[in-house]
């Protein structure tokens, strides 16, 4: 199946009331094991791609062709969308013309004015091409290639001024954060969340930092009318620990344990089981 948009698979998941899940990706392993998995489980899948990682992976062309072509080889049927994420507004015009399927422009830092000019700029480009588009009200905390947000609250009344500017889907700030949540962190909003759904209506809302929320308050933000959730930290800490095992054991020193398709193999095992437990939660099994 070619990727697709995000659109038809959120607005589903927004009346379904369930949530797709966007797993970030960092290179060929992750990728795999993410499409292998949604298949699996016969979920939708949106793949996310931030600036950094698409350097990092040489270039948004690369991932582009990448994950087009693995879709192919394969043989992914369930719907897959490749998004990228946190995108500023050169990078989103990058990842149109590379051929992914879905922009997140991240216009949070900007005044509500210069976001929104920029926001509609970009929604008429995704619409003459068939992308969806996300955009983001109110920064997320933590940080992410570099770009530390500390975690406010959106103002519902922006968030209804961008949502009608014909956005797929909202990001909005709702006490989440990217990363290791804190000890002292005071949990989600969900009087903001509450406040934003009133006045956004059947717009599919985007809840970022999906690392190390207790599972009680996804299905309760599922519940107000999320229905993107985003998982980024919880699969690179997945690969690592059990790479970490691996290494400690000194399975690399048996035999061929050195060959990377080896060295590798218990932390893509790791990321599918942690993919596998989020589309469980988010309800998008057999949605596909
Ligand atoms: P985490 O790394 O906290 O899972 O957040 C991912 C994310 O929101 C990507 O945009």
């Amino acid at each position: 199946m070619a990727l697709v948009n995000a659109k038809d698979m959120l607005t589903k998941a927004k009346a379904g009331h369930y949530a797709v899940g966007q797993f970030n990706i960092n290179n060929l392993e992750w990728t795999k094991s993410i499409l292998l998995t949604a298949q699996e489980m016969n979920s939708p899948v949106i793949l996310g791609v931030s600036e950094g990682a698409g350097k990092y992976m040489c270039g948004f062309k690369t991932v582009a062709d990448m994950v087009k072509a693995m879709i192919d080889e394969l043989k992914i049927t369930v719907p897959v969308a490749l998004h990228l994420d946190h995108g500023s507004y050169d990078g989103a015009k990058a990842c149109i013309e590379a051929g992914f399927s879905s922009i997140m422009f991240d216009g949070s830092h900007y005044p509500i004015d210069e976001n929104i000019a920029k926001t509609k700029e970009l929604i008429d480009i995704c619409e003459e091409k068939g992308l969806s588009l996300e955009a983001e009200v109110g920064s997320i905390g933590g940080e992410e290639d570099g770009v530390i947000g500390a975690g406010e609250c959106a103002d519902p009344d922006e968030c209804k001024m961008i949502a009608d500017l014909g956005v797929t889907m909202l990001a909005a700030g709702i006490g989440n954060i990217h990363g290791k949540y804190p000890e002292n962190w005071a949990g989600l909003s969900f009087e903001t969340l509450a406040a934003i759904q009133e006045k956004t209506g059947t717009m599919p809302l985007v809840l970022h930092g999906g690392t190390g929320i207790p599972a009680d308050m996804i299905k309760k933000a599922i519940d107000l009318g999320v229905s993107k959730i985003n998982v980024n930290t919880e699969c690179q800490l997945a690969f690592q620990e059990a790479t970490r095992k691996y290494i400690e054991a000194d399975k690399d020193l048996e035999g061929k344990g050195f060959d990377p398709r080896k060295l590798l193999a218990p932390g893509c095992e790791a990321i599918k089981e942690t993919v596998r437990e989020k589309i469980e939660l988010f309800g998008s099994k057999d949605k596909a």
